[in-house]
């Protein structure tokens, strides 16, 4: 259940990517999804990215937090009752499924950002120390209550140290100085867009659900693009020579020779298909792919509809990653699933959407999907890429 009275579009307007804000009582009911006891077994299982981050609070912020990575041991781990630690386990909506719910509060926002759900277990003292994020988090309080400290803006693009000493995966940065304190409850959601220093310390065993966003930089975006633009080239395709009699000096790249080389590549990189086509793969990359696992044959329908019935669903890998774009009413519809695009008539569109929709749903049941072959045979090879799976019916 989420909070009646969440203005989603004051949200938008003055907080989102620019100030943190606390949303008291955001969810009710936030007990059912997971407890410290099941994280711990899922921190055993060795697929899983688990990390323990141990606190000695007495220490200064270098020489204070160790890290030990997973998967675990079961004997190896700390006792619950036991002080100062705190468990994280990354994408954790793969091993918990009810957490997709959660994912779906989030809907005012678009899911091709979400990142994944990291969950925190902390013991009483127990936190991940003063850091920042490149990106945008909403921060779920789960069981029990943390105190968080959240400070000012810091300049992303000017370079960072952590202190001399810390382990740099830990990304930490000196203690700063505070501009608001929260001490969160169950329900409660603390946003914290990009660059702002925060800092959570369990007050009594606490879990934390961050669901965390993603945003491809710069540098990913021109290498991506750059990558699809000479994909379309050949060999072939070079500089023509302008040299003038009037040459100066052999030993000079003058402005004409490089203005025409400027010239040539930006005419190049002025391709806004190519670019739409890289960037909805390059968003739509998984996080874990190797929760994808596609199939050694060719999928037929036959095969596939032959399923069908009230035993088995067919539905999507919650690992794998959907969005379209639809341009025109004339073009096309393009797809992008975990890194590729598929190009589909319009009158697709309606089977697209379904596909593609918030809740994960049964697509036997989706007429749009099956009535016309371009689509039948896209689902075919989805299942192939193992973006969709078939999975027995729960009860
Ligand atoms: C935590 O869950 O303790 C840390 C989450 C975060 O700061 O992003
Ligand atoms: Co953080």
């Amino acid at each position: 259940m989420l909070k009646p009275n969440f203005d989603q579009a004051e949200f938008l307007k003055d907080y989102w990517q620019k100030e943190p804000i606390l949303i008291k009582k955001f969810f009710s009911n936030l007990e059912g999804y997971t407890n410290p006891e099941e994280l711990l077994e899922i921190a055993c299982i060795n697929a899983v990215d688990s990390r323990i981050i141990t606190t000695r609070p007495e220490y200064c912020v270098a020489e204070r937090y160790s890290l030990t990575q997973g998967p675990f041991d079961a004997d190896s781990l700390p006792a619950l009752a036991e002080k100062n630690w705190s468990l994280l386990i990354q994408s954790a909506e793969l091993w918990i499924p009810d957490l997709q719910e959660m994912i779906r509060a989030f809907g005012f926002l678009p899911r091709w950002r979400i990142e994944d759900i990291m969950v925190s277990f902390a013991t009483q003292g127990g936190g991940v120390g003063p850091h920042f994020d490149q990106y945008d988090v909403f921060l779920v309080q789960g069981l029990g209550q943390r105190t968080w400290c959240i400070g000012e803006r810091i300049d992303l693009t000017a370079p960072h140290q952590s202190p001399a000493g810390t382990v740099s995966t830990l990304n930490l940065i000196d203690e700063f100085e505070v501009n608001q304190k929260f001490t969160v409850e169950s329900g409660d959601v603390l946003y914290v867009p990009p660059g702002y220093p925060h800092w959570g310390i369990s007050q009594s065993p606490s879990l934390c659900y961050s669901v965390g966003f993603r945003a491809p930089s710069n540098a990913e975006m021109i290498e991506s693009f750059s990558n699809r633009v000479m994909e379309l080239l050949t060999e072939s395709q070079r500089l023509t020579d302008h040299t003038t009699p009037a040459m100066r000096d052999s030993a000079e790249i003058t402005t004409k020779d490089w203005q025409h080389a400027w010239e040539v590549v930006a005419g190049l990189l002025a391709n806004k298909g190519a670019f739409l086509r890289a960037f909805g793969s390059l968003v739509t990359e998984a996080k874990s792919p190797e929760f994808i696992e596609p199939l050694a044959d060719e999928v037929h329908i036959e095969e596939l509809l032959a399923f069908r019935g009230p035993t088995v669903e067919l539905v999507r890998n919650p690992a794998s990653r959907f969005a379209y774009t639809v341009q025109t009413d004339s073009n096309p519809v393009l797809l992008f699933v975990d890194g590729e695009s598929y190009e589909l008539d319009r009158i697709c569109l309606p089977g697209v959407r379904a596909l593609c929709a918030d809740a994960l749903q049964n697509l036997f049941d989706i007429s749009e999907l099956w009535q016309k072959d371009e689509s039948r045979a896209l689902i075919c090879r989805l299942v192939q890429s193992g973006a969709l799976w078939l999975t027995e019916k729960e009860d």
